[in-house]
């Protein structure tokens, strides 16, 4: 529990004293003081390996939604928050980010439009007011938030979106002081937008960044001073990278996901003092390895978290069939291992008032057999 006033925690302590009477658990009432005063108490941190959430050190299951920035109807937005509430998921890792080249004609949400040379960022009812939805909704349910600021793919623009606009490559992108000054003012608009919010679990840099063929001190220093300039606009929430983990020596099988092929030095950029934790991904099929390849891959991430005194996050992982078999045993890999503090899935699917959300093959939707192994189970044993 993070106290930074004397009074607040003395108003605290009588709390807890007066709770303690009614058989109130402590974390229940410091949650209430979260919400009188989301800046100064309780933001989600690290307590050694662990993760704390509320004040309460534990491990966390989550899950990831791309896609529910970009809905535009509030029923929507609560029914999912809703269903995660209930079924006790904690964290939730949505995309900060949707970057266009030109204005959508459609009605399609966007966050940032990346044309001629200019970038403005949109804080329209089709723009940041949307995420705005997410993030109060996730307020009111005590469901903590990963916002990440920009995506390696092309999915929602992207570093693509920036290249196409102020040139260069996606090698490249990463040292263009010119895209990297556009990059800096679009995190300091979502930083400045929700830093006050008690749904922020942490700040992430990029989802899936990679720099093939790179020397990986490119990444490194880029997420070294990305980081260290988040740290400089809020001291107080965490920050990662939101890799997928490569480029491991410990524990290493010599597999392509070990190597540093794609300029990602997993081990390295966790000395990074202004990351808070390590984060990676687990996708056997797309990595062209076996999916007895995860349990490995999870222990040895593991032995490099412990090594840095910092938790892991298991941000994503997925198979297209036998989810429940497959999955199930990571997730007790993770639970078990020292190191993991956390897990979420890839990725949550529910059925909206426009159909079933986004299916890649990889979606577990609410209230199905699978929901029930890898989530209503896993939860109750976390
Ligand atoms: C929260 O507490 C901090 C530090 O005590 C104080 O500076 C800030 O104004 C408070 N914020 C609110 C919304 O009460
Ligand atoms: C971390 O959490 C585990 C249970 O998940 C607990 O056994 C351990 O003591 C915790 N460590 C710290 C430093 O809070
Ligand atoms: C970019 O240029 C096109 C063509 O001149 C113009 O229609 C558009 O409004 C410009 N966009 C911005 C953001 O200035
Ligand atoms: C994502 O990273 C890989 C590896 O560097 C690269 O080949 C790919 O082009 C990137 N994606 C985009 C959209 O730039
Ligand atoms: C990578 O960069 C570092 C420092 O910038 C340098 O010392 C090292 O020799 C480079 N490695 C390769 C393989 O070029």
């Amino acid at each position: 529990m993070k106290v930074s006033t004397v009074l607040l925690s003395i108003a605290c302590l009588v709390a807890q004293v007066a709770a303690s009477h009614h058989g109130i658990p402590n974390h229940q009432v410091v949650r209430t003081h979260v919400r009188r005063n989301a800046t100064s108490i309780d933001v989600p941190s690290t307590q050694g390996l662990n993760f704390t959430i509320d004040g309460e050190a534990d491990y966390f299951a989550g899950t990831n939604s791309y896609w529910i920035g970009y809905l535009t109807n509030n029923a929507d937005v609560d029914l999912v928050l809703d269903h995660l509430q209930e079924s006790g998921l904690r964290i939730l890792r949505v995309w900060g980010f949707s970057d266009v080249n030109s204005k959508p004609t459609d009605g399609k949400v966007y966050f940032q439009l990346l044309q001629n040379g200019t970038a403005t960022i949109n804080t329209g009812s089709d723009g940041l007011q949307r995420l705005d939805y997410v993030v109060a909704a996730a307020e009111k349910r005590g469901i903590k938030l990963i916002i990440n600021f920009v995506n390696n793919w092309s999915d929602y623009g992207g570093i693509n979106a920036y290249t196409t606009a102020f040139g260069g490559t996606s090698t490249s992108w990463y040292t263009t002081p010119v895209i990297q000054n556009v990059y800096r003012k679009y995190i300091k608009a979502i930083i400045s937008r929700y830093s006050q919010s008690s749904a922020i679990f942490a700040w992430e840099l990029a989802n899936e960044p990679r720099c093939s063929g790179c020397n990986t001190s490119v990444i490194y220093n880029w997420a070294a001073s990305t980081s260290a300039y988040i740290k400089s606009l809020d001291s107080q929430h965490m920050v990662a990278i939101g890799d997928e983990g490569f480029g491991l020596n410990v524990g290493s099988d010599g597999s392509y996901p070990y190597t540093y092929a794609e300029g990602l030095d997993f081990e390295k950029n966790l000395e990074i003092d202004t990351i808070d934790f390590g984060t990676f991904h687990l996708y056997p099929s797309t990595w062209g390895v076996a999916n007895s390849f995860g349990n490995g891959w999870i222990t040895a991430h593991a032995k490099a978290c412990v090594a840095a005194h910092k938790p892991c996050l298991m941000e994503e992982y997925g198979v297209e069939t036998t989810k429940c078999t497959v999955e199930g045993q990571w997730q007790q890999t993770a639970l078990e291992t020292k190191g993991i503090g956390a897990d979420l899935f890839w990725q949550y699917g529910d059925k909206l008032s426009t159909g079933n959300s986004p299916d890649d093959h990889y979606t577990i939707y609410y209230g199905t057999d699978d929901y029930k192994c890898l989530i209503t189970d896993h939860v109750a044993e976390a």
